[in-house]
């Protein structure tokens, strides 16, 4: 039991009645105040987590930026934070955009992805002046180009580039090989710089990559850099392309179980840095700004699912489950991508793990399994589950499925709690219905 506290949040222990305690919250209290399910964010693991990158790569590489993937979770108090971490962000949607303005976000600090971005979203971000439109296709290049001139602000612009490189992680989130729906594809992506270069309303700055998220072994980043990198001195020789800026995307992975074996920050440093550096050298390219976007990696620690126990359910010989409050509609990934987790019982953590069961969710799907056969002490109805890990990609894919309600979400930090998103109420699932 002691050794799955590692997954969860920095500042976790157990107490001598046997709770677990987050950023010195008493969870079985947070439990019972705010309801259940309930998402608890640690903000010293949060605020590491940001620390940890921008220090093991900026020690590295002086001429690094650090945007956080907003998708792996953003509100109004998560921005705040990065903002005071002086992290960046990286928004796909004019949803994303809006919240990061709701706080007064530094807009020079705000990338904008997509494969398919509205005119809406271009405008607002080209109203926003944002730090950069990460460009993905030709259409948009073209949509893109018209507008600028039309409305007179020239962005600073990176043309998304598709290496042909397989980061060997699930399908659903490899985003790196040929074929992808995202980016220039990198055989047909010469004429994209071309284009870019020579429309006087954009200001070409450097290319992106992202391979794919959930990438436990380093070896795809070194490829995706040589070939990027092999790409940019071809476009400087073809068409005077000055690379000042390299953006090498996210996926720095963590681990959800005991079994996860993932690098350290300072392993993705070392080895993309000092990759970046040799084939700058060899290719005789000036080293260019670098930028990194951790989502996953910043989000997923720091956030903990707690949920009560309600019916268990013993099927003869084969068996038990531990039924919860929640499951797919707060947390889809066990059955969008067979993802792992594990799971202590928040009022139990003294008693030994005796019992194997399947911890269900309450969702009409038989897929809606958190976790499988894991051992965990006898639980009995009314005990409090918690899953670390789940930081990132569970809110921003949380539904309404089977008319739930999405979940309250409160911060925890030097034994106070605040809530930073309130439960939905009946209310709100009526709220955009009209008769
Ligand atoms: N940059 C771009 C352009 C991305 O598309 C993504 C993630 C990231 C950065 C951040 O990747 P990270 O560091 O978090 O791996 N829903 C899936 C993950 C989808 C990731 C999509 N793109 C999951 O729950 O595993």
């Amino acid at each position: 039991m002691e050794s799955r506290l590692s997954l969860f949040p920095l500042n976790t222990e157990a107490t001598q009645k046997g709770h677990l305690v987050i950023g010195g919250c008493d969870t079985v209290e947070l439990a019972a105040e705010y309801g259940t399910p309930l998402y608890v964010y640690d903000e010293l693991t949060l605020r590491n987590c940001c620390r940890e990158f921008r220090n093991e790569f900026g020690q590295r590489y002086a001429d690094t930026t650090v945007l956080y993937a907003s998708k792996a979770f953003l509100n109004k108090a998560i921005a705040n934070l990065l903002k005071e971490e002086g992290v960046g962000l990286d928004v796909v949607s004019a949803g994303e955009l809006y919240i990061a303005k709701s706080v007064e976000f530094p807009m020079d600090m705000v990338y904008l992805h997509g494969n398919n971005k509205s005119v809406e979203e271009l405008k607002m971000a080209l109203k926003h002046h944002i730090a950069r439109i990460v460009v993905d296709s030709y259409d948009e290049l073209r949509t893109l180009a018209a507008m600028a001139e039309e409305g007179g602000h020239i962005p600073d612009i990176l043309l998304r580039i598709t290496p042909g490189v397989d980061a060997h992680t699930h399908s659903h989130i490899t985003t790196g090989v040929t074929g992808s729906k995202f980016g220039f594809p990198i055989f047909d992506a010469d004429e994209a710089v071309d284009r870019a270069m020579s429309a006087p309303s954009l200001n070409l700055i450097g290319l992106h990559f992202h391979i794919g998220s959930l990438i436990s072994d380093v070896q795809p980043y070194k490829e995706a850099i040589d070939t990027v990198l092999d790409f940019a001195a071809g476009m400087r020789d073809q068409h005077g392309l000055e690379l000042e800026e390299l953006d090498i995307g996210g996926g720095f992975s963590v681990p959800y179980t005991m079994e996860d074996k993932v690098p350290e920050v300072s392993v993705y440093a070392e080895v993309i840095v000092s990759r970046v550096i040799r084939k700058c050298k060899q290719l005789d390219l000036p080293l260019p700004m670098l930028t990194i976007e951790p989502g996953r990696a910043i989000a997923a620690r720091a956030g903990v699912a707690l949920y009560q126990a309600g019916v268990i359910k013993n099927v003869p010989g084969l068996r038990k489950y531990v039924s919860l409050d929640g499951g797919m509609a707060d947390n889809i990934r066990p059955a969008l991508y067979d993802a792992k987790y594990v799971a202590t019982v928040a009022n139990r953590m003294q008693e030994g793990d005796t019992d194997k069961v399947t911890i269900a969710g309450r969702f009409c799907e038989s897929g809606d399994i958190l976790v499988r056969d894991i051992e965990l002490p006898p639980v009995m109805a009314g005990d409090i589950i918690a899953i670390p890990g789940c930081g990132a990609y569970c809110l921003p894919l949380a539904s309404n499925y089977n008319a739930s309600l999405k979940p309250a979400v409160v911060m925890v930090t030097g034994g106070k709690a605040r809530l930073i998103r309130r439960r939905e109420t009946l209310k709100d699932l009526i709220a955009d219905d009209l008769l």
